[in-house]
């Protein structure tokens, strides 16, 4: 069998041990504790130790003494080794001078008792086992983005009520709508509940726009097709997630990928699976997954990245397909020229291959109805 791998455990607090310790022995590692620095150092010298996690302000010798004896061992491997700093200390100038002595990474304290996945994720990511930090980031992500998941589909719950009850919506209405959407993409992009998982892709101003308008047209639309609720709410879920796949990969929304070389076409067409990886980690219901894969695959096959067919997609996937490319055609954006609304209808419903004929006259009929992008 295997050696289990050596974590030296540094820290005056004996809850810091306790918590650490089982924390670490349950992922299968060999916890030695020490209760300050200079007991550390008598315990680390040739002992093969992987990663060593120091406290900061500990008696007899501290955490910044420790570092700067661990990165001048005599031993090179020793000296190689692996150090996270886990403090109380939050003073940004402190915490450098730390990582300049040598140390790789810190945490705060105060999360590994409230969020041990965080803790675990940068212990992996010390070892180089990317796969783990990968486990671990997803459940971090599911963690902080649940509680916005239910307060989208209480929202939106809302807004499909007043929408039945008044068989109408106002301008003042959607934009009231379309601002709180706004609001929870940029508590979503600014990471308050993602971290630094996301960062807004610089020069792509689209992609917010686009997610509100999309769950805008999608509520909208879904209430004039006259969906069941719960359907009509798991759909719009999908559509406001629909195209974070680019948020995670980095790259823009376009309306014509088709028009990129190969390659960026091919690394384009990733963001569905990203996007569908992403909605499941996040539990996202059946209707709105369907809504995140299938946005870009049309009936006739020629679509992305499954190329499905026909019956393989249903009424939301199909609606996924026509609002997604309505918005797009109908945004300015980078080199893209907006169309006009009728123009943009006109050219959707010339594409009877790509989506049924009954449903693009539905959306045609929708779109009179409503005043689609009133500052044409
Ligand atoms: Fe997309």
């Amino acid at each position: 069998m295997a050696e289990k791998p050596k974590v030296l455990l540094v820290d005056d607090s004996l809850i810091i041990q306790k918590v650490g310790k089982q924390i670490l022995f349950r992922k299968g590692f060999n916890v030695i504790l020490a209760d300050h620095g200079e007991m550390a150092l008598k315990l680390f010298p040739n002992q093969n130790i992987k990663l060593v996690i120091l406290d900061y302000h500990m008696p007899k010798m501290n955490g910044l003494q420790a570092v700067k004896k661990i990165r001048s061992s005599v031993n090179p491997e020793d000296a190689k080794t692996p150090i996270l700093i886990l403090t109380g200390e939050s003073n940004p100038t402190e915490l450098n001078k730390l990582l300049e002595a040598g140390a790789n990474d810190y945490l705060n304290k105060g999360r590994l008792l409230k969020n041990p996945e965080i803790f675990l994720e940068k212990v992996y990511h010390l070892l180089n086992e990317e796969g783990e930090v990968a486990k671990y980031k997803k459940i971090k992500l599911s963690k902080t983005l649940s509680p916005f998941v239910k307060d989208f589909l209480k929202f939106t719950q809302l807004v499909i009520d007043n929408f039945m009850a008044s068989g109408s919506i106002s301008q003042s209405e959607m934009e009231e709508i379309g601002e709180k959407l706004e609001n929870a993409y940029t508590l979503f992009s600014s990471g308050e509940y993602v971290g630094v998982i996301y960062e807004v892709i610089e020069g792509d101003d689209y992609l917010p726009v686009h997610t509100v308008n999309t769950t805008l047209l999608m509520l909208m639309f879904g209430v004039s097709l006259k969906w069941e609720k719960n359907k009509l709410i798991e759909a719009s879920l999908g559509a406001f997630f629909h195209d974070f796949g680019c948020l995670l990969l980095h790259i823009p929304v376009l309306v014509n990928p088709k028009a990129l070389p190969q390659k960026d076409y091919a690394d384009y067409m990733k963001h569905v699976e990203e996007g569908s990886s992403l909605g499941k980690t996040l539990g996202l219901p059946a209707n709105a997954q369907k809504f995140i894969e299938n946005h870009h695959e049309r009936l006739n096959g020629s679509g992305f990245p499954k190329q499905k067919k026909g019956e393989q997609l249903d009424d939301i996937s199909q609606v996924a397909g026509i609002i997604t490319l309505f918005d797009s055609l109908t945004s300015q954006y980078g080199i893209h020229n907006k169309m006009h609304v009728s123009d943009a209808i006109n050219k959707i419903s010339s594409w009877n291959t790509l989506f049924s004929e009954e449903l693009l006259k539905k959306f045609d009929n929708f779109s009179r109805q409503f005043d689609l992008k009133p500052d044409e």
